[in-house]
């Protein structure tokens, strides 16, 4: 099993478009990942289905001591998720920073798949670093951060290894991450000067494959669907679908049961919650 947080404290890298797309790929190769969204603006959620009420989401997990569990709800292709809520914002101010919230969700999710260790997990963190953010690196055992292949993405990228660094001090543990340039427009000499500076700072944890930009992971989210459901011969759905090969050919997502193999859970384990796809 593989806990990964789509993480980077900048907006509009990409890091809903891999989180989902990445585990649409997941989903046709192997077992379809359990999503959590922990982004107030709920992007993720909107886009696999109906919005929830808040005290359907994660922020009552957060708030109420829901067991992770009881908001689960079954989404397209086989995925499970963990809705977000505009409520989350408020996640900060309510909770303070102490340790029993940033390690909620990873014990949430202990729990939660203490049965399905297999299971792979795809946090999609909110842009802000607070204690949202962090109790989803928290959750995490690795980190991939999309960076939009433009100049202040780039600045943002050099920053956020800092604050990796630090956040590795406090977990006392090398966070294992790899970074992906996304928005790629190879006709932009800019485009290959950065890919050539982060290849410089960052080495093999700069992942080979690029994701372009394409107009199939730019229409895709407003007709609520993936790339491999939009366009599955599109740019967009070749670049994830080789993106999770790389991941798995160099064990940064770890090879998780084939679907067929996997024993369902124990009856009445998992709530069954309404709006499957
Ligand atoms: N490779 C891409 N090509 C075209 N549009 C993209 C691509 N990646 C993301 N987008 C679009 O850019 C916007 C921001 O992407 P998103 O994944 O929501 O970023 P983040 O979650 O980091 O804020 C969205 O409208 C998304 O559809
Ligand atoms: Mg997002």
């Amino acid at each position: 099993m593989t806990r990964l947080a789509v993480f980077n404290q900048k907006g509009g890298v990409g890091k809903t478009t891999t989180a989902l797309n990445l585990g649409a790929a997941l989903a046709r190769r192997r077992r379809a990942p359990l999503f959590v969204d922990l982004d107030a603006q709920a992007h993720l959620s909107g886009i696999l289905g109906p919005a929830p009420g808040s005290e359907e989401s994660v922020f009552a997990f957060y708030s109420d001591g829901k067991p992770l569990g009881s908001v689960v709800r079954p989404v397209p292709f086989g995925a499970e998720l963990v809705p977000a809520h505009a409520e989350l914002m408020k996640v900060d101010s309510l909770f303070g920073k102490g340790p029993r919230i940033l390690y909620r969700l990873r014990e949430g999710l202990d729990a939660l798949l203490a049965r399905e260790p297999e299971r792979s997990v795809l946090i999609d963190c909110c842009p802000i670093l607070g204690v949202l953010a962090l109790s989803g690196v928290f959750a995490a055992d690795r980190v991939l951060v999309p960076v939009s292949a433009d100049y202040l993405a780039v600045r943002g990228a050099l920053a956020l290894e800092n604050t990796l660094k630090a956040l590795e001090h406090v977990l006392k543990r090398r966070l294992e991450r790899r970074y992906v340039l996304t928005r790629f427009d190879a006709r932009r000499r800019m485009a290959h000067d950065i890919e050539a500076e982060l290849r410089a700072r960052f080495g093999a944890e700069l992942c080979e494959t690029r994701i372009a930009e394409s107009v199939g992971l730019a229409e895709s989210p407003f007709h609520k669907r993936d790339i491999f459901s939009h366009a599955p011969t599109s740019r967009g759905a070749q670049d994830y679908a080789r993106l999770l090969d790389e991941l798995l050919a160099t064990g940064f997502i770890a090879d998780a049961a084939p679907a067929a193999a996997v024993a369902p859970p124990p009856a009445g384990e998992r709530p069954a919650v309404g709006g499957a796809a």
